[in-house]
């Protein structure tokens, strides 16, 4: 395994559509998905998207408390009109954070390691996770999603702020 070199916003890998993967059990995507979950532990985050380690494919990992979930191809649909504004950073873009406008709760489907379908409802973080790392797929950052851009900040700053309650 090994700690990849994470791509930072404007490199051009992080802003075309990724390719969908032909064969989520391969060892080239065995290994890759070693690799990230082992790049993702290191930076200390909680979802990791392939273009974000120069692999412009459909997959990304994030974490839900202790489990690391691994998504091939997927597929993202809100649930529901309602939306939640919260806070997001991304290993791209470090030091920063901004507020963003999410679904509050979306299904997804994909493939797991195994090549098979999966398939689940998320809310809360999780919900937010995944519409964070499905847009790095189609070459979005969270600040494209931003409405307010006064709500961006860095880490460091925004620390010595209460946090504003929505
Ligand atoms: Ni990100």
């Amino acid at each position: 395994m090994a700690i990849l070199k994470i791509a930072r916003m404007g490199h051009p890998v992080l802003l075309g559509r990724a390719a969908e993967v032909a064969d989520p059990t391969s060892p080239e995507m065995r290994r890759l998905v070693a690799d990230m979950a082992e790049t993702l532990a290191d930076a200390g985050g909680i979802g990791l998207a392939a273009p974000q380690v120069y692999q412009p494919l459909r997959l990304f990992l994030w974490r839900d408390g202790a489990e690391l979930h691994v998504l091939f191809n997927p597929e993202l649909v809100p649930l529901g009109p309602e939306t939640e504004l919260g806070w997001e950073g991304c290993l791209s873009i470090p030091g920063l954070r901004g507020r963003v406008t999410r679904a509050a709760r979306v299904a997804w489907r994909g493939f797991d390691q195994e090549g098979r379908a999966v398939s689940g409802e998320a809310s809360g973080i999780s919900a937010r996770v995944l519409q964070h790392e499905n847009d790095h797929l189609n070459g979005v950052f969270y600040l494209m999603r931003m409405e307010d851009l006064s709500l961006l900040g860095f880490t460091e700053e925004l620390a010595r702020l209460a946090e504003p309650q929505p």
